[in-house]
């Protein structure tokens, strides 16, 4: 499949006469994508029942007229404020239960049927008038469920919807009450109508109870995702995306994934290192305006495995963004080396956010392709180029001889009991990914329920607060080389400490027999490296194949299954995999700081995220430069 650009565009921002010249220049760059309509439900029905659709049949017409395919996106993530009206308990509310209320978006509660009633309504009105529109190539549904911390809501509506989902899946009270060990501090109901949201508690909530409403909050999330693709099932084949976020773990993406066609997510990699990733000062300055070498390929690979295969990259960050602590300018080239290496790693398309910069409202700092007097921003170029170079490079994607293991339970489990003020499921992972990738690897991710662990040489499974079964025996399968833990397989579903003690894993003779948590500097060293954040104490008879200085275990084995017993540093990490990878017959090539590496079928890409050319075994790639190679 050939990749393509696009670009995401506000009809209902620019006059009418704009929109032609818009279009004939969108096609001129290269662009063969548009996404639309996400947020234009005041002008779609300004009041109840009183359609205005002409705008979006001109807009359509207009784009498509011109070659260009639509993305429509259902408007769900902007109620307009008459619906406020009709509905004055839509809002989600937050953990000190004070309404979330409108003045921007995503300002509803998942769990409010009188507004899932109205979204249905509306994508049904859509889908009749649009589902068979030749123009529109693909929906969009919403708009980054959770971004702005919207999965959770502690709103009456929600209350309402958690007492019937525990009735549904305990049945009784007292099933409840033991599943969540209510005995302890004479927390017993009588009845699943005295049952609250866990917010507001004198001190911690049991943890079984907030992590029961994590998996709800989640349902919710599915259950509203999958109305409005029920119904745009029926009146179209165009295929389903929904555009998630970076590092946003609060609804299991791979259980929505599975409703929709494509997953696509929205990469702000400058907004990112500046705001959302855990990293030190130097590292931040180091990659200021080309963002973290991994975190960009982090979540290519994660929403590759969320798609089954198909992925986009929906919004992708043309210059200075408007909503980090700083907004620095990306380095002349980041544009098009970010469009790269989404396709390296496999993404059919990659549409720039956003086409002009809007002179008004929240996002006026945002930069467009195109400037607000409609020059063009230094992105454009960037974008025609990555257009003409795309025309003489097919490549397809080849699995990589190393998986993780990336599951969103574990991230809520840890959240609800970190132990650690710094024990991150998401950095622990990360920290992993990063590690591999310095030493050269490509890397697949998979959901925990995969079946495709054993065509892995090496699988790691960080942090998997509860190993499903059917993982456990791909992992402990004597035929490949799996890395399990820390904290794999450490509570059960329902967030006790499970019996016989973790990890638990077939032939291997090992438990973890206590658990301490590190706070900064408090390092334990270990080889080339260190212990840090987290260790667990093991007993049993198991094989080491790794001890500290003082003659703890720190990674014990039965044949190819390990089991690593504390959280890595970098250093250690790399010794460790390295002689994982070298066990399980993976060849590493350890690269110079910031410059990465990803295998397809066809090519080698290098991607250099410093401000400074690289030369890496003969050759040298240019500051914020990609270079390919046949293979
Ligand atoms: C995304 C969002 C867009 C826009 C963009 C700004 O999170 O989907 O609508 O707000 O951020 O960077």
């Amino acid at each position: 499949m050939t990749p393509a650009l696009g670009v995401c565009y506000y009809p209902e921002h620019w006059p009418e006469d704009v929109w032609q010249d818009d279009a004939t220049r969108m096609v001129d760059a290269g662009l063969t994508w548009v996404r639309i309509g996400e947020f234009a439900w005041s002008r779609l029905e300004p009041s109840p029942g009183d359609l205005q659709f002409d705008w979006l049949d001109k807009a359509i017409d207009v784009l498509g007229g011109a070659g260009l395919r639509v993305v429509l996106g259902t408007p769900t993530a902007t109620p307009p404020r008459w619906m406020l009206t009709k509905h004055p308990d839509m809002l989600a509310a937050d953990a000190d239960g004070r309404p979330r209320k409108f003045g921007s978006r995503r300002h509803y509660c998942f769990s409010h049927q009188g507004y899932i009633a109205e979204c249905r309504r509306v994508v049904t009105l859509l889908a009749e008038r649009y589902g068979h529109n030749p123009h529109v190539q693909a929906w969009q549904i919403d708009n980054e469920y959770g971004c702005h911390d919207t999965t959770l809501s502690y709103s009456p509506a929600a209350q309402d919807a958690f007492r019937d989902w525990c009735a549904q899946r305990y049945q009784s009270p007292d099933a409840l009450n033991r599943a969540w060990g209510n005995v302890f501090w004479s927390m017993d109901y009588a009845d699943f109508d005295e049952i609250d949201l866990p917010n507001l508690a004198v001190t911690e909530p049991n943890p079984a109870h907030v992590m029961a409403f994590r998996r709800f909050s989640s349902e919710q999330v599915v259950r509203f995702n999958r109305a409005q693709a029920e119904i745009l099932r029926r009146h179209t084949d165009a295929p389903l995306i929904h555009n998630y976020m970076g590092r946003v773990l609060d609804f299991d993406h791979f259980d929505v994934g599975a409703d929709l066609d494509i997953a696509s997510w929205d990469s702000y990699p400058i907004g990112f290192l500046s705001d959302r990733l855990d990293a030190p000062e130097d590292h931040k300055l180091r990659f200021l305006r080309q963002g973290d070498p991994d975190c960009q390929a982090f979540h290519h690979d994660l929403y590759r495995a969320v798609g089954r295969g198909r992925w986009w990259v929906m919004e992708q960050q043309p210059g200075p963004v408007n909503w980090a602590p700083w907004n620095p300018a990306p380095l002349p080239g980041m544009a098009r080396l970010w469009a790269w290496e989404a396709f390296a790693h496999g993404a059919e398309a990659v549409c720039y956010f956003r086409w002009r910069q809007a002179p008004f409202a929240q996002e006026q700092q945002h930069a467009g392709l195109l400037r607000p007097d409609s020059a063009d921003a230094p992105a454009l170029a960037e974008a025609c180029q990555v257009a003409q170079e795309m025309e003489d490079l097919e490549t397809a994607q080849s699995r990589a001889p190393v998986a993780i293991i990336f599951d969103y339970a574990s991230a809520w489990a840890w959240e609800t009991q970190p132990q650690g003020a710094d024990f991150h499921y998401f950095n622990l992972v990360f920290d992993m990914y990063k590690s591999l990738r310095r030493l050269g690897l490509s890397v697949d991710i998979l959901p925990p329920d995969t079946d495709a662990a054993a065509n892995y040489r090496l699988v790691l499974a960080p942090g998997l607060a509860t190993l499903p079964d059917r993982l456990m025996q791909a992992l402990s399968d004597p035929t490949h080389t799996s890395l399990i833990g820390p904290r794999s397989n450490a509570k059960t579903e329902e967030m006790s400490i499970p019996a016989p003690l973790p990890p638990n894993i077939p032939g291997l003779d090992a438990r973890v027999s206590l658990v301490e948590s590190l706070p900064p500097g408090a390092n334990i060293p270990v080889g080339a490296g260190h212990i840090h954040k987290w260790f667990e104490h093991l007993e049993g008879k198991a094989e080491r194949l790794v001890s500290t200085a003082e003659g703890q275990p720190v990674v014990v084995h039965a044949n190819n299954c390990f089991y690593l017993a504390g959280w890595p540093d970098g250093d250690l990490a790399a010794e460790l995999l390295s002689r994982l990878c070298q066990q399980a017959g993976v060849e590493t090539t350890p690269l110079p700081e910031g410059l990465r590496v990803r295998d397809t079928a066809t090519h080698r890409f290098y991607f250099n995220y410093n401000a400074a050319p690289v030369t890496h075994q003969g050759r040298t790639i240019p500051a914020a430069g990609v270079h390919w190679e046949d293979l």
